[in-house]
């Protein structure tokens, strides 16, 4: 009988992968967050099965079916994430930050529904552990991939950003283009690493997380 045996460039590999938005509580009824679909994340996390790997996704709240083959552990708030993602990350090979994590909490969480008794009220917001950052500086710990969305000088804030956390790649995308980015099914991205660069032009997020996959495999048997 003849088999179909597909390309597994992965295979051995543990992949740790962040996706989704996190909720940020303010009182047991809201919270704050942002747009994050989860598709760019999920889309890695599906493609890094098919290629092989053992995949761990930590994923906030999104609407999105667990792709197959994959572990996925759902969390809701930065400190949750942070979390579960610090419990295994020193086990990983490779670590891949695709979640909008929020930058900062409510300082406190109101035991109660908040009332509308001002015309006025603030909130004072704290800021969240950087996962990213937290795993890159583990000794002995996995490759890093950050993603850096900004709407304006790109490349400088993506750099920037390879630097200050001690990444090995990462993938830059221009999210003041609306075809392209937080809630699109496309995606365009450049890539970085301490000396060189790449472009993976717009397509499918599908498309394009196989192809940011071979460019993570790439860089990181070159590392080895
Ligand atoms: N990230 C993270 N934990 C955080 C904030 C960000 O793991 N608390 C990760 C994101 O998943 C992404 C990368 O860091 O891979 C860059 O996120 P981004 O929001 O672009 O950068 P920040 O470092 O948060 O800086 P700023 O928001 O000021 O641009
Ligand atoms: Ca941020």
């Amino acid at each position: 009988e003849q088999q179909f045996q597909p390309h597994q460039p992965l295979a051995g590999m543990k992949m740790m992968i962040t996706a989704g938005p996190t909720r940020e509580a303010l009182d047991p009824v809201r919270y704050l967050s942002n747009h994050s679909s989860g598709k760019m994340g999920y889309a890695i996390a599906a493609s890094a099965a098919q290629m092989g790997a053992e995949v761990t996704l930590v994923s906030g709240p999104v609407a999105l079916q667990a792709p197959t083959g994959v572990q996925l552990l759902r969390v809701e708030s930065a400190a949750e994430m942070h979390h579960a993602v610090m419990t295994t990350a020193v086990q990983q090979d490779i670590f891949v930050a695709c979640a909008a994590v929020a930058d900062y909490r409510p300082e406190a969480v109101a035991d109660c529904k908040i009332k509308k008794d001002n015309s006025e009220m603030s909130i004072r917001l704290v800021r969240n552990p950087d996962i990213l950052a937290d795993v890159a500086a583990l000794n002995s710990g996995p490759f890093t991939v950050g993603f850096a969305a900004e709407t304006h000088d790109v490349e400088t804030y993506a750099i920037g950003k390879l630097q200050r956390k001690g990444l090995d790649m990462i993938a830059a995308n221009d999210v003041s283009d609306s075809s392209i980015g937080f809630n699109s099914d496309d995606n365009a991205l450049t890539l970085y690493w301490t000396d060189g660069k790449t472009e993976l032009p717009a397509t499918s997020k599908q498309q394009l997380a196989a192809q940011l996959l071979e460019q993570i495999n790439h860089r990181y048997r070159i590392k080895q």
